[in-house]
């Protein structure tokens, strides 16, 4: 049997979309993806379980976003964002415009109102890489159209999908897994331990004190563990990493920060190296958002290793965004 190619007309003509979407089974996602907390669990699991349907088979996906253009907005550098916005828009019959903000700050030119209100006037959704996590919030409320932050100085919720699909699709039960984040406590472990409590699973933070996630996040994240059953552990020992079934790293200085050799000398205890992931275990994925420093946050031995998945996870930011524009813009 052939599965007939699923466009948005075809979804916009039923006289009930929410049947219409249901019987698609395409999860219902908020009008706004800013960080991995606006979605619940069982909601992460459906568009992971998209994803895979979309990675799958992508024909049967290439005309959903068909006559729609969105925006992608960069204030800092990219390559994987970029290009796996701008590829996956094309697989999905839409169109990408490119706003390289890089030279000038969104709200300085004008205010982040003002480009919220022009941007709404053409696209149908925007996706934005900013400094301040701030800006997505005043855009998100100015803008009447999807906006997906695709990283801020807070979060990186593209990155915690794509990373979340990586284990679910190799049969990791997310909710029975647990993920050992070690180094900078930065944006991509906030978002990481969103997710993993999100499912329920188990989330490990190794960083030093002084480079840990932010109390706010972790506060949160015990709050929605209360719910799901999730447990979530912050400590600077990397004996915690025991038993995990994914030890993450990111880089120690991020986008946009500036490089003190005080924090590279905290971090120096929790480079992820054959010593530490021994610790986890022989089973034991790495895992990288990228890019990578090998010898600084992790050794090229562990990266080019056998266990790595960092070019899993790079390729699965095209499936898992692409499953939330699919989600989001198809009704
Ligand atoms: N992981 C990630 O977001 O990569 P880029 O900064 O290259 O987009
Ligand atoms: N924490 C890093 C992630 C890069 C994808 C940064 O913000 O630069």
């Amino acid at each position: 049997m052939t599965t007939p190619t699923i466009t948005t007309s075809a979804l916009r003509s039923s006289t009930n979309h929410a049947k219409a979407s249901t019987a698609l089974g395409f999860p219902l996602v908020p009008q706004n993806l800013l960080e991995i907390g606006d979605l619940d669990g069982p909601t992460i699991i459906g568009l992971l379980d998209l994803a895979i349907e979309l990675k799958a088979d992508p024909a049967r996906f290439s005309q959903v976003l068909g006559g729609m253009s969105i925006a992608l907005i960069f204030e800092k550098p990219s390559l994987r964002t970029r290009a796996s916005l701008e590829v996956g828009i094309h697989r999905l019959g839409g169109h990408a415009v490119l706003f390289d903000q890089q030279d000038s700050l969104i709200g300085a030119r004008e205010s982040v109102h003002d480009l919220g209100r022009n941007l709404e006037r053409w696209f149908d959704a925007v996706a934005a890489r900013v400094h301040r996590h701030e800006v997505l919030d005043e855009l998100a409320t100015y803008c009447d159209v999807p906006v997906l932050n695709t990283l801020s100085d807070r979060h990186h919720p593209c990155q915690t999908l794509a990373d979340l699909l990586t284990l679910h699709e190799r049969g990791l039960v997310l909710a029975d897994s647990h993920v050992a984040f070690v180094g900078d406590g930065n944006n991509v472990c906030h978002s990481l331990i969103q997710g993993m409590v999100a499912v329920g699973g188990r989330m490990t933070v190794i960083s030093p004190e002084d480079h840990g996630p932010d109390p706010e996040v972790i506060e949160n994240a015990r709050v929605v563990a209360a719910r799901t059953g999730a447990e979530i552990l912050v400590t600077s020992d990397p004996a915690a990493a025991a038993g995990a079934e994914a030890v993450y790293t990111d880089s120690w200085i991020s986008m946009g920060e500036v490089e003190t050799p005080a924090k590279l000398a905290s971090l120096a205890r929790f480079r992820v190296d054959a010593a530490l992931m021994a610790i986890a275990g022989p089973k034991a994925l790495f895992m990288h958002c990228l890019p990578a420093h090998r010898g600084e946050e992790v050794t090229a031995e562990v990266i080019d290793g056998a266990n790595s998945v960092v070019f899993d996870q790079a390729e699965n930011r095209l499936h898992a965004q692409n499953a939330w524009l699919v989600a989001r813009l198809s009704r």
